[in-house]
């Protein structure tokens, strides 16, 4: 993958995916809590700067959480949510890598890849659902939402005399791969101060074709919410 695709949105990102994790954490809540800490560390993938990593870790306060994350970037914002924490920073590992091509170990309680299965290419996917089904210990959860930045425009964040703001347009392109133009703004007292524009190739996934994915992977997949859950 192109470590530096989240360069253009790094600076704004956490701000501006707070509105798709309102609406994501009820679910994940739901079917996060309650993780069993001997059957291994959960695994955050794609975990961005950290939102999803943070809660796995606050539901469940005896587990180990693994945040894979490829973009530097990125990092930068989960190095820092996590260093500003000891009980975060005691319990997450930070692994800089992708999906398929870091070392996870041999069990784990949970994999959750929220708001990223569209980063992963058909291949990948099937990689990473082979490798869950391996290392999800019995009953242990995948948790999956197929909803992508850009997909709804995201609710306007406002930090101090300004008002930041991302919305989405998908262009035409290749099939199977969906081209996004991101445009950020940035108003103070309504006016535009700031446009930047970014374009961003992500990968469709439907869901017919998640679960299909899953299941031929050895998983089960059922809807829970806005997410889908694999167990072995
Ligand atoms: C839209 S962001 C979501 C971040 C985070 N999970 C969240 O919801 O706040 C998609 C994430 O997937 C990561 N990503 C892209 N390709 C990846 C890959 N091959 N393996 C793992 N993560 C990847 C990106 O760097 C980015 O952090």
């Amino acid at each position: 993958m192109d470590h530096t695709a989240y360069d253009a949105h790094a600076e704004h990102f956490d701000l501006l995916i707070a509105g798709m994790w309102r609406a994501l954490t009820p679910s994940l809540t739901a079917e996060l809590r309650g993780l069993d800490p001997q059957q291994g560390p959960a695994v955050d993938v794609g975990a961005g700067t950290g939102r999803g990593t943070e809660l796995l870790a606050r539901l469940n306060p005896g587990v180990e959480v693994l945040a894979v994350e490829p973009s530097p970037a990125l990092r930068t914002a989960l190095f820092t949510r996590i260093g500003a924490d000891p009980d975060l920073a005691r319990r997450v590992t930070v692994l800089p890598g992708t999906a398929t091509g870091s070392v996870l170990p041999d069990r784990v309680c949970a994999v959750l890849l929220a708001n990223a299965v569209s980063e992963l290419s058909p291949a990948d996917r099937r990689e990473l659902w082979r490798s869950a089904a391996r290392r999800l210990a019995p009953g242990a959860p995948l948790v999956v939402n197929l909803g992508v930045p850009g997909g709804v425009p995201d609710t306007p964040v406002r930090i101090g005399g300004r008002e930041y703001r991302n919305t989405g347009a998908v262009l035409p392109g290749e099939p199977g791969r969906v081209h996004w133009r991101i445009t950020t703004e940035v108003r103070e007292a309504g006016t535009v101060v700031q446009r930047r524009t970014a374009e961003h190739v992500s990968w469709e996934v439907t869901l017919p074709q998640l679960c299909q994915e899953l299941t031929r992977a050895g998983l089960r997949p059922r809807r829970a919410g806005v997410v889908v859950v694999a167990t072995r």
